[in-house]
This record gives structure tokens, C-alpha cells and sequence, in this order.
């Protein structure tokens, strides 16, 4: 798994300023532009998952709007389970669940259908990055509320310095974890 996320790590892309002053932005959008990587990406969580959950079966994988959505699916059938989107507020027809998280311009909320999770199911949570753990930690919430197990979080990149791993409700895994300029360790 190291020297997959050595190799990931050479495709980001850091925009300083973006998308505003003093923040270096990580782009990790050019992986989905390389086949080989993308299937690198899906094979790393999956060797992961294979190892960290031997024997148990991963029922769904759920994914963060938006960007847990472009590589969600993609691992859900790797793992061989379904994906479950959580999507922002006023997205998702039928019963939703609802939890508020807060982002740098105010409180935001994440919704779940509340069919979409059998109880007792087991869940993963996937997305592309871990900041501060608000995302991850509303989308906890919501996995809980369908009375599912809720077995971990899995993230492209994590930015360890804000500890939002400490807020979450399970075990997390990231690829790349650390400052953004120094990405590269494995977590
Ligand atoms: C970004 C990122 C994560 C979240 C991480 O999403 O994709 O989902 O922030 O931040 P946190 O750990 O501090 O909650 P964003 O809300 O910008 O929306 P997007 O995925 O739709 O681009
Ligand atoms: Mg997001």
C-alpha cells in the first residue's frame, strides 16, 4: 500500500491561493484521469479492507457528495457491496435522515433515505479528503441512525494536523496523510 500512495501521491496537483488566499489547495482530480491509477486507487482500500475486515462482508459503502461520489461506486463494487449516497440537504426523494455539520461559511446538513440501510447492515464511509471530521462525522451520524455497524471511514488524503479522525465515530484509513506539502505517509 506504501508504494501505491507514493505513486498516487506524484499524480495531485497543489494550487496555492485556491480558493482563497493562504490555502494550498490538493487537487486529486487528475487520478481519475489515469486509468492505471484509478484502478491503483481502488486496489489500495481494497487491499486494506480485505485485510482490516478478513471474513466479514461489507454491505455497502457510502459515499459523500460530492466528491465520495466519483470514487465511491467504483470501490462499492470492487468490495462487491452497494452504494448509498449522502447527499447535501434537499437532494434525496422519500424519508431522509438529517445531520448538521458545519463548513468555514456556516452550518450545512447531509441527508441519508432511511430505506436505503437495512438495519444491522455494515457500512463503510468513503471520501476524498478528512479536514476537520465535520463531513465524515454528520455522515457517522447518519449511518447510526439507520441502526447500522458502522465498521470505518476510508479517505484519499487526511490533513492530520486538524485531528478530525478524533471526532469520527470508528476507525479511519487514508492513503495519504500529513501536511499538504508532505503528503505521502500512510495512516
Ligand atoms: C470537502 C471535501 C470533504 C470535506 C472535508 O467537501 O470533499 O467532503 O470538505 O472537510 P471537513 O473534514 O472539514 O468536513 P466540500 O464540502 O467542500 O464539498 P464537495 O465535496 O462537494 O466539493
Ligand atoms: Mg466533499
Amino acid at each position: 500500500i506504501n508504494e501505491i500512495s507514493q505513486e498516487l501521491k506524484t499524480a495531485l496537483h497543489q494550487y496555492p491561493n485556491f480558493p482563497k488566499d493562504g490555502i494550498l489547495f490538493v487537487d486529486f482530480l487528475p487520478i481519475f484521469r489515469i486509468p492505471n491509477l484509478f484502478n491503483k486507487l481502488v486496489l489500495a482500500f481494497k487491499t486494506y479492507v480485505d485485510e482490516k475486515f478478513k471474513g466479514e462482508t461489507i454491505d455497502y459503502v457510502v459515499g459523500l457528495e460530492s466528491r465520495g461520489f466519483l470514487f465511491g461506486p467504483t470501490l462499492a463494487l470492487a468490495l462487491n457491496a452497494g452504494f448509498v449516497p449522502v447527499r447535501k440537504r434537499g437532494k434525496l426523494p422519500g424519508e431522509v435522515y438529517e445531520a448538521k455539520y458545519t463548513k468555514e461559511y456556516g452550518d450545512d446538513y447531509f441527508e441519508i433515505q432511511k430505506e436505503a440501510i437495512p438495519e444491522g447492515s455494515t457500512v463503510l464511509i468513503v471520501d476524498d479528503i478528512l479536514a476537520t471530521g465535520g463531513s465524515a462525522e454528520a455522515a457517522g451520524k447518519l449511518v447510526l441512525d439507520c441502526d447500522a455497524t458502522l465498521l470505518g471511514f476510508l479517505f484519499v488524503m487526511e490533513l492530520d494536523f486538524l485531528k478530525g479522525r478524533n471526532r469520527l465515530q470508528a476507525d479511519s484509513f487514508t492513503l495519504l496523510c500529513g501536511q499538504p506539502k508532505s503528503l505521502g505517509s500512510v495512516h
